[in-house]
């Protein structure tokens, strides 16, 4: 089950519960419908059950926007598949970002 916590104005996060536990969380920022994905995050023992899946289609589905950014490791495959899976694009990189590593800027336009 998916609960959104509002932490203020433009804030949120999306967290996904098994009962009373978290196994899974999206925080996003949400300005003038421009969403910003700052944290995407679920646990090591429940990955690959579609937990982040089911996080970003919730915010897919249910926020208002125009488009969703993200910034992803360019090393890290499991998300980019992940996000590549969801329609996003690959719209610019930022060298030396994650100290050696180069981040991938990513966009879902609605
Ligand atoms: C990236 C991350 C969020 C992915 O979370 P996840 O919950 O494992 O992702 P999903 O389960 O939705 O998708 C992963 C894979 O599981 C598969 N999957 C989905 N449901 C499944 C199921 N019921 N049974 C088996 N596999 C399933 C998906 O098809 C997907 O495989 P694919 O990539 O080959 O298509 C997770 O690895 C993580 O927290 N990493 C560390 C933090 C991080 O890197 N965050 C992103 C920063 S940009």
């Amino acid at each position: 089950m998916i609960e959104k916590e509002i932490l203020s104005d433009t804030d949120s996060i999306y967290n996904y519960m098994d009962g009373e536990k978290v196994l899974g969380y999206l925080e996003i920022r949400n300005v003038d419908n421009v969403i910003d994905i700052m944290n995407l995050y679920v646990n090591e023992e429940n990955r690959h059950k579609g937990i982040a899946t089911s996080l970003m289609n919730e915010v897919i589905e249910k926020e208002e926007y125009s488009r969703i950014m993200l910034e992803v490791n360019e090393n890290n495959n499991e998300a980019l598949r992940l996000y590549n899976k969801l329609g996003f694009k690959e719209i610019s990189l930022r060298e030396r970002y994650y100290g050696e590593d180069t981040a991938i800027i990513m966009e879902k336009v609605k």
